[in-house]
């Protein structure tokens, strides 16, 4: 949500600022800028994707500059509102991400100074505030201590200086990252996107400053002292992933779940002792013998794979679990128990609901254990242990890999928990043995997926789409649901099958589209109930269900994955769902990769 990146060094800082800017913009896309230092300040600034931005940007000489990709929060999206904001006398440039929320308070102030200010955002305050600062005689980095004293609020804040060689940067909230190369130094709001100039990188906390020239930078504290930081340690090259002959990310990302999956699950798997090993989730057995439940925490398509993690927690190892929108979390005073085991599940490892849920639940004394894919990232590092998933890297804003990453290392996680618990050896067995086929069943679902063509014109036909799934199927519908909502912008409700005649029913008429997810998984007779009460009112049924599942003489559409143990078919009953969103979104002809007002990674609250 909101990309930085900042160069400082010899080379063409414009051209670099594009590449990292195009690098980031997956965390938004509606307006971009760039501003540079060439003697005086030069910016250039616009709506819409970098790529447009970027082909009319004027030709900039310098080698000192920073850039942003803007989500909008406070004011809309036009080319005022871009980063960068210069005050006006053109000597202060900022780009920043996250949220002030006192600038109504300060922008009020400046006005009543007499201060023009250019657009309706928060972050604008910023560069009048330090070139006041200025003005009274400060120094660069007294004059930003001042001002971040006066915001209430989170930032990764670049600041540029016409008269000064340096660039000042300062987190709270929101990661700041800064690479050190030969003679060079880069800043970005995602290690990954500096990765490929250097792998001597370094994360700012929040409370710190830093300063950085071309040849070195310090980091401090708010209030000036200095203090030692460590190199990241990213541990994996994660690389950049290329569309090759895919015309979208998400359909590559579709078609990777078969290895991505093998990755996850490979060398984690004991089949001979029938359980799993997740080295981050190691727990000392008097631990776990006195563990009263597990919660777990996540946003989105993250919070859909804690679901299922919660039933797979509860049918293998027998453990109380519950599963938490993350942006809910904190606003209820939890209740956490210390000896309670806490799992916030990410992609991006950026979200900044979860993370911050995960400090509430560390404030009050407890564990969190991440179950993150990007390494390195703010909630991998707030949580200090946990597991990587593995998906690598998921370009696509609409998630797919990740969340099959996601479900299959909670399921590693359940099979382990279980294993030290009740759960026995040969069901242990049956379940490593299963998850050892997975990812074949994946790529032979994916190379005959069935009647995708046919569920796309009853979904892009209709006003609205209801999904149905009982017991570990429901949160697949909620994900379905979600994935096409999210890209074809069609209004979907996902609902446990049960729950359809309590309310959503009173949506259905002839030929409303229901996608229902009904595996061979001992519930399946009564969603069958609510098939039949669908198609009582004139309901079309895409049925998602395992082959040669009798089932399927119910479904107007019927489209087969292969079979599995129940515990296991989220894993293979999501493909069609996803395969179903992508085709309605392009059909539809919506920008598939970048749908609008979505950002892959939200780092505001
Ligand atoms: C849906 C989607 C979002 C994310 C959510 C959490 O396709 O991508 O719903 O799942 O924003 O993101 P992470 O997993 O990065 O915390």
């Amino acid at each position: 949500m909101c990309g930085i990146f900042g160069y400082i060094g010899h080379r063409n800082a414009s051209k670099l600022l594009v590449k990292g800017l195009l690098r980031l913009e997956y965390r938004g896309y509606d307006s971009s800028g760039v501003v540079v230092k060439n003697g005086q300040l030069q910016s250039y600034k616009d709506i819409g994707k970098i790529s447009e931005m970027a082909s009319s940007l004027p030709r900039m000489k310098g080698s000192m500059g920073i850039a942003h990709t803007r989500w909008a929060t406070h004011g809309g999206v036009t080319q005022d509102n871009a980063h960068p904001h210069l005050s006006n006398d053109g000597k202060v440039a900022i780009v920043h991400n996250g949220i002030l929320q006192n600038s109504d308070t300060l922008r009020k102030r400046l006005v009543k100074l007499g201060v023009k200010l250019n657009s309706e955002t928060d972050s604008e305050i910023f560069c009048h505030y330090i070139a006041m600062e200025l003005d009274r005689g400060k120094e660069p980095l007294e004059a930003l201590q001042n001002v971040l004293a006066l915001t209430r609020g989170t930032w990764g804040l670049c600041v540029l200086f016409e008269d000064y060689d340096f660039v000042l940067c300062a987190r709270n909230g929101s990661p700041l990252i800064i690479g050190r190369g030969k003679d060079e130094m880069f800043i970005s709001s995602d290690p990954h996107a500096i990765r490929e100039h250097t792998d001597q990188l370094v994360a700012l906390e929040d409370g710190q400053i830093a300063k950085l020239n071309s040849l070195d930078f310090q980091v401090m504290q708010t209030d000036g002292k200095e203090v030692k930081s460590n190199l990241l340690d990213l541990e994996e090259d994660w690389g950049e992933s290329e569309l090759g002959d895919y015309p979208h990310f998400m359909l590559k990302e579709i078609h990777e779940q078969s290895q991505s999956l093998q990755h996850c699950i490979s060398g984690r798997l004991r089949h001979a002792e029938g359980t799993s090993v997740l080295g981050g989730l190691q727990i000392r057995p008097q631990e776990l013998a006195q563990l009263p439940h597990v919660r777990l925490i996540g946003c989105g398509t993250a919070l859909h794979a804690a679901q299922i993690g919660q039933i797979l927690i509860e049918q293998w190892a027998r453990i109380p679990a519950v599963s938490h929108v993350a942006s809910e979390f904190n606003a209820n005073d939890p209740v956490i128990n210390p000896k309670a085991l806490h799992l916030a599940i990410s992609q991006s490892g950026e979200t900044a609901d979860t993370l911050s849920a995960v400090k509430e639940i560390q404030r009050k004394g407890a564990d969190v254990y991440g179950v993150v894919n990007v390494v390195g990232s703010s909630i991998a590092r707030q949580c200090g242990k946990g597991v990587y998933i593995h998906s690598g890297p998921e370009q696509s804003v609409a998630s797919t890999k990740a969340f099959t990453n996601m479900v299959g290392a909670l399921a590693l996680f359940a099979l382990q928990l279980g294993r030290s618990r009740h759960l026995s050896k040969t069901k242990g067995k049956s379940i490593t043995r299963e998850m050892r086929m997975l990812p074949d069943k994946i790529r032979s679902y994916l190379e005959n997926p069935g009647s995708i063509d046919e569920a796309v014109e009853l979904v892009t036909k209709a006003k609205s789409v209801l999904f149905l799934g009982r017991g570990i199927s429901s949160p697949v519908a909620s994900e379905g649901a979600l994935k096409l909502m999210e890209i074809a912008y069609i209004p979907c409700l996902a609902y446990p099958a049960g729950e359809m005649k309590h309310g959503p029913i009173a949506l259905i008429e002839q030929d409303y589209p229901v996608v229902v997810i009904a595996p061979n998984d001992g519930v399946q007779d009564r969603t069958l109930n609510a098939i039949h009460e669908c198609k009582a009112r004139g309901a079309k049924i895409i049925l998602i269900h395992e082959e040669g599942d009798p089932i399927s003489e119910v479904g107007d559409v019927c489209i087969s994955i292969p079979s599995t143990i129940p515990m296991l078919t989220p894993l293979l009953s999501v493909l069609p769902t996803q395969l179903i969103a992508y085709h309605a979104a392009l059909a539809l002809e919506n920008d598939v990769d970048r749908p609008r007002n979505l950002a892959k990674s939200v780092t505001v609250e």
